[in-house]
C-alpha cells in the first residue's frame, strides 16, 4: 500500500519524505487555500515545488466544472510537471473529461467519491486512481472503512485497473483499516502517517534495553578500576 500525504505544505511534506516511506501528494483547493496560496500562477508554481521535492505522483485539482473548462486545466496542470495528477469531479462533465484525459495519457484522479457506483463509472472513465471520502463518510454515519472494502472488491473482481486510494483519513487505525482492506494508497495529514509509530510498549521496552545497557557500561568500568 502506497503513502500519500494529503497537504501542500511544504515543511510537512519534506517531513514525510525526510521519514522515508513517503509515495506521492494529494492537494485540493481548501489545503492550498489554508497555506494561504492564492492565484493562479501562485499554485501552479506551488504544484511544481512540491513536485520537485517528492518526485513522485502529486494531485492537482482542477476547478472548473464544465467539460471544455476540466480539460483545458487538466492539460495546464498536467504541462506543468510529469508526476502530475489531475484531479477532478465526480461529476457528470468530470466522467466525461476523466475519459478523455486518460485517453491522452494523462494521469487523473477522481475526487469526491462516495458511493461503489460513482467509483465503478470512475474505473470506466479510465481514471488512475479513485478516491473515497471515508473520513467525510464516517462523519455522516455511514461506515467509509466498509465502502474502501466494497470498491477493493468490484476492481478486483472485474479486474479494473483504477488503484483505490483512500482519501479523508482522519486517524492512524483508518490507515490500518484501509491496508486490512485493500486500498492501494491512503493519503493521510502527517499526524496519522507519525501516530503509527506510537506503542506504549516501544517506550517502556527502550528505555528498559538502555537502562540495562548502561547499568552493564558502568559495571564494567568500575570492575575494570577495581582490577587496577
Ligand atoms: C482527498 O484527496 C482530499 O484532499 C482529502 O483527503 C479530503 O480530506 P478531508 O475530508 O479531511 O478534507
Amino acid at each position: 500500500m502506497k503513502f500519500f500525504i494529503d497537504t501542500a505544505n511544504i515543511a510537512q511534506i519534506k517531513e514525510a519524505k525526510d521519514l522515508g516511506i513517503l509515495d506521492g501528494v494529494t492537494t485540493n483547493p481548501s489545503l492550498m487555500a489554508k497555506e494561504g496560496i492564492r492565484g493562479e500562477e501562485n499554485i501552479l508554481e506551488h504544484y511544481i515545488k512540491i513536485c520537485e521535492i517528492v518526485k513522485s505522483d502529486v494531485s492537482a485539482e482542477v476547478i472548473s466544472t464544465d467539460y471544455k473548462g476540466i480539460i483545458a486545466e487538466g492539460k495546464k496542470l498536467a504541462a506543468l510537471h510529469p508526476n502530475i495528477v489531475v484531479k477532478v469531479p465526480m461529476i457528470r462533465d468530470g466522467v466525461k473529461a476523466l475519459k478523455y484525459l486518460s485517453d491522452q495519457g494523462i494521469k487523473t484522479n477522481c475526487t469526491l467519491v462516495f458511493s461503489a457506483g460513482q467509483a465503478i463509472l470512475a474505473a470506466k472513465a479510465g481514471a488512475t486512481y479513485v478516491s473515497p471520502f471515508l473520513g467525510r463518510i464516517d462523519d455522516s454515519n455511514w461506515d467509509g472503512i466498509q465502502l474502501i472494502s466494497q470498491i477493493a472488491q468490484i476492481y478486483g473482481l472485474h479486474g479494473f485497473q483504477t488503484l483505490v486510494l483512500a482519501a479523508s483519513v482522519r486517524s492512524s487505525l483508518h490507515i490500518v483499516r484501509c491496508a486490512e482492506v485493500g486500498a492501494n494508497v491512503v493519503t493521510c495529514p502527517l499526524d496519522s502517517i507519525l501516530g503509527l509509530l506510537k506503542h506504549p510498549l516501544t517506550d517502556i521496552g527502550l528505555e528498559k534495553f538502555l537502562a540495562d545497557y548502561n547499568k552493564s557500561q558502568n559495571e564494567s568500568q568500575k570492575l575494570k578500576l577495581e582490577t587496577k
